[in-house]
């Protein structure tokens, strides 16, 4: 190890991930998927957003996001069926996409449920409350303006002798009205820091509580530049101290825990105490009706409006009859959101009971209230196009008759198995010092490792791994 590098701390094994630039993004399974493709009409063209084939299940998908805009889908739910990897789970995160950012989205696996802390009714409910969005119009007194003038001034610490501390700040601020000076308390001036303000940004600070935001960075100093991650506003209008409307969304999810959790200060001790004390302590029912009463005052003023959401519970099959009925009674509630499951499972028992075998692996009762959207395998030809589609976003290049060897593996195994060989694929070119992917890394990719049909062949044909005996 270099002399330079020992002195840094040690990593923390829950260090946050690198941010993520726009050059070197996570390519995640799903990061081709833009939306459902449909057009104005409703219908599907075969590839778009995206999205390959499939296409009455994106219609029927594209009914559902109607619905839920209009709002008359609250209080059902939609199951989407399907063998694996035929695209179930893209289309929850398509349907996610087509209703926007402002719309909560709250995607969970079944399993989830299962906790030493935590109910696993708690776990639902905790779902269904953070899928139930909150916007929130507050009108503040607030300063706004473009930053002229940030100067820091220093001040002999009283407490120690060395060293300085900042004893306040002086703030300029302009609108197209006037201008302004402020001298603000230190602890402001952190909060000036995190969030990066310079000279020239527009920002505004509350009043009451000496709350900072960034709103963007002032036109004037526009660049020329075509592709820009800056957002640049214009010079704010009227006064700088005026009162402002500002738009919160939240969930009541959020309300919850905060009130549930309430945070001491900023300060690093209460941080570190936050930390420590992080395991997940339950709601009270009563929490959330003390919560649910100041949101439907917020509501009856007028000052909130109740955005209803999403939840997304993946492999659904794994909750069990307990949770089954409890989603049932959620489903029921006057202030439900909407409810999308999905599983790959054909007749299969019910967990949790003994006896009860039902379609999907869930009770018939909640079946009853679901629309069911079944999603068909592809062919050859349509694997071909996905894993083409993939290839484009991980940059990948593909050489003579890669696409069709891929989409026969697709086709023998599945589009999942097929894609996956995509990223080890290119690897191995590298290696060989390509910058295309060749059939021969597909043939070897083969040798390499096996799909899952030819596994599960491989072990019906001696019962075992050790002729036969697996102990
Ligand atoms: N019609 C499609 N068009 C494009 N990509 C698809 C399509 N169907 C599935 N995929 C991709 O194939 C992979 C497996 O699909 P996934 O939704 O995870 O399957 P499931 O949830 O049904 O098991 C994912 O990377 C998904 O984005
Ligand atoms: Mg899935």
């Amino acid at each position: 190890m270099k002399a330079t590098t020992s002195t840094s701390a040690p990593p923390v094994h829950n260090a946050p991930l690198p941010s993520t630039s726009a050059a070197g993004r996570r390519i995640a399974p799903h990061s081709h998927i833009k939306g459902l493709g449909l057009n104005s009409d409703g219908f599907a063209s075969t590839d778009s957003a995206g999205f390959v084939g499939q296409t009455n299940a994106r219609e029927a998908c594209g009914v559902v996001v109607d619905l839920i805009k209009s709002r008359k889908f609250s209080g059902r739910a939609l199951l989407l069926v399907g063998a694996p990897g035929t695209g179930k789970t893209a289309l929850a995160l398509a349907v996610s996409h087509e209703l926007g950012v402002k719309v909560p989205f709250c995607p969970m696996v079944g399993s989830e449920v299962y906790s030493t802390e935590v109910k696993k009714t708690e776990v639902l409910a905790e779902a269904f409350r953070r899928a139930i969005g909150l916007r929130i119009k507050e009108t503040k007194e607030v300063y706004e303006g473009e930053v002229t003038e940030l100067t820091p001034s220093e001040a002999e610490n009283p407490l120690s002798g060395y060293g300085k501390t900042v004893s306040h700040v002086i703030v300029g601020l302009k609108s197209v009205k006037g201008t302004k000076q402020l001298r603000l308390d230190p602890s402001i001036y952190e909060a000036i820091l995190k969030e990066k303000i310079v000279v020239g940004d527009v920002i505004y600070v509350e009043a009451n509580t000496g709350a900072v935001k960034r709103v963007g960075r002032s036109d004037a100093y526009a660049s020329s530049y075509d592709l820009e991650s800056e957002t640049y506003v214009s010079l704010p209008k009227g006064d700088v101290h005026k009162r402002k409307e500002l738009v919160q969304d939240l969930t009541l999810g959020d309300l919850d825990s905060a009130n549930a959790r309430p945070q001491g200060g900023q300060d690093i001790m209460s941080v570190m105490g936050s930390l420590v004390r992080s395991g997940r302590t339950e709601v009270t029912d009563k929490l959330r009706r003390e919560v649910n009463k100041v949101v439907k005052g917020y509501v009856d003023q007028g000052v909130a409006e109740v955005v209803p959401g999403v939840v997304f519970i993946d492999e659904v099959h794994m909750l069990d009859i307990e949770c089954f009925t409890y989603l049932n009674a959620l489903l029921e509630s006057p202030m439900a959101p909407t409810v999308i499951l999905a599983t790959n499972r054909g007749q299969a028992l019910v967990r949790g009971t003994t006896d009860i075998v039902s379609p999907h692996g869930i009770p018939v009762d909640l079946l009853d209230r679901c629309l069911i959207v079944k999603t068909d395998g592809y062919t050859r030809e349509q694997v071909g196009r996905v894993v083409q589609v993939r290839a484009n976003v991980e940059g990948l290049k593909l050489g003579e008759g890669v696409l069709d060897r891929m989409a026969a593996e697709g086709e023998r195994g599945s589009l999942r198995y097929a894609l996956q060989l995509l990223t080890p694929a290119s690897i191995l070119a590298t290696l060989a010092g390509r910058s295309e992917i060749e059939v021969d890394d597909i043939a070897e990719m083969n040798e390499l490792f096996l799909d899952a049909k030819t596994s599960a062949g491989l072990i019906a044909a001696g019962g075992g791994f050790d002729g036969g005996k697996m102990w």
